[in-house]
């Protein structure tokens, strides 16, 4: 298990570049399977999360070849219909994606119930509800999910989503591109990484309307064909990179992002004292003025993502005055908090809410990475703490950042993977 050690106190400055989103590419991986003909994608991170997809892949006969600069080829031409095993499954919960397109394709599918998380209980309740709307039997045996699809297939429907579930609204939208009729999705989630998969099965051939809006209307079509299709970049790569440089009163280009893609981010960093705009490449973040303490509430995109909670609190540490940091996504994504408290930050705790009162500095000391977005904001406290910090278990770092530390490096930083 790598260890980073990190010693703080530099800028960071230059330029970084940002790859395709692990949230897009995971989905449409998973949407291969649809097809019996090949499905291209561009710009697929090579991070840990996507390995474990195509390892998943790999148990349905799907053969994946990466090509240069990050392509991947997908061909699903001989798939077999297979166990989705518990041992992958919880330790990537987005192994549910693949429950739609197998019982799409096959007609039954048997994936592993979850199980907990450390970031909240995650049910998988609206993904089943959504199959369910489209005429597909589900029963639970023995932690599996077994579902089949009855009188030849599923047929449209209209899916009610009680909460905008990036991953139910997915399952939908996945089922029905190759359901018989007309599916409606409601309050569906209008992420820019569903809006990515619905471009994708567009490219496959799927009729899809209205994505990036609560309401989606998809026309079933009798098969998908080969395409390609290039995946939007990281909207939560980019948002870190740009605390990266609030947090250590840089001024860095992140190539690649998109403001647009941001939310409410791009309003929640100038409030702070950060300056960001879009440039021809990207987009540029400065600090150059004090850091100022502000309140933040994550919310359904496109209010400001859970994604970059922790990362944000990270920032307010060191901010002027005190900040109040309600998660309403997650009902227990806080185990970054006694993290950045051995850094010497001042953060207290109720229910689903932070106080975070900012410190004059925090000061190296060792600690545990406990999943990916804590353990990124370990590293960006870490960039500012006085003398050496070492975060231990990064592999939870590798599962989504494609080069984190080398990247920072390029930028300034003084950061040390010491492999064990
Ligand atoms: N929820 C339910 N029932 C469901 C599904 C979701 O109650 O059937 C609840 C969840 O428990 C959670 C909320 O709805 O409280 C939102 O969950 P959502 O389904 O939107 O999340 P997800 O699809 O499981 C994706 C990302 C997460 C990100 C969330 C929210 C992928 C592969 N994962 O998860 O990414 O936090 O959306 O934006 O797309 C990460 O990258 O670090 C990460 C955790």
């Amino acid at each position: 298990m790598d260890r980073l050690v990190i010693r703080g106190g530099r800028r960071i400055e230059g330029s970084v570049q940002v790859r395709g989103a692990k949230n897009a590419a995971l989905p449409q991986i998973a949407a291969a399977l649809l097809s019996f003909e090949r499905l291209e994608l561009g710009n697929v991170p090579e991070v840990t999360d996507v390995d474990t997809m195509l390892a998943l892949m790999g148990e349905f006969g799907m053969v994946a070849t990466r090509g240069s600069g990050r392509a991947l080829a997908l061909d699903a031409r001989e798939a077999r219909n297979a166990v989705a095993p518990y041992d992958m499954v919880r330790r990537m919960r987005a192994s549910i994606l693949v429950l739609a397109p197998l019982l799409t394709r096959f007609g039954s599918a048997r994936v592993s119930m979850p199980g907990g998380c450390a970031i909240g209980a995650r049910p998988i309740d609206l993904h089943l509800k959504a199959l369910d709307a489209l005429g597909a039997e589900i029963d639970i045996e023995a932690g599996y999910i077994q579902a089949r699809t009855k009188n030849g297939g599923l047929r449209g429907g209209r899916v009610v989503l009680t909460t905008p579930s990036v991953g139910a609204t997915e399952t939908a939208l996945m089922a029905a591109t190759l359901a018989r009729g007309e599916t409606e999705i409601l309050n569906a989630a209008r992420d820019p990484e569903v809006c990515d998969l619905a471009l994708c099965l567009t490219a496959m051939g799927a009729h899809i309307q209205g994505a990036g809006t609560h309401r989606m209307l998809v026309q079933g079509v009798d098969a998908l064909h080969n395409a390609r299709h290039d995946l939007l970049t990281d909207r939560i790569e980019a948002g870190t990179y740009a605390v990266a440089a609030a947090i250590t009163g840089g001024n860095l280009e992140i190539l690649g992002a998109h403001l647009e893609h941001l939310g409410s981010v791009g309003a929640v960093l100038e409030s702070t004292g950060t300056q960001i705009w879009p440039t021809d490449r990207g987009l540029m973040v400065v600090r150059s003025g004090p850091l100022q303490a502000i309140d933040v509430v994550t919310e359904p995109y496109p209010g400001f993502p859970t994604d970059l909670q922790a990362q944000f609190m990270a920032l307010m540490t060191i901010a002027s005055g005190a900040s109040v940091i309600r998660e309403t996504v997650y009902e227990s994504r806080f185990m970054h908090v006694p993290e950045l408290g051995r850094l010497g930050a001042n953060i207290s705790l109720q229910g689903s809410t932070a106080l975070v009162r900012g410190v004059e500095r925090l000061h190296g000391a060792e600690v545990m990475a406990t999943d990916l977005r804590a353990s990124v904001s370990l590293v960006l406290a870490a960039l500012v703490a006085e003398g050496e910090t070492t975060i231990n278990r990064v592999y939870h770092l590798d599962r989504g950042y494609e080069s984190l530390d080398r990247k920072l490096v390029q930028c300034g930083a003084d950061i040390r993977r010491v492999a064990e």
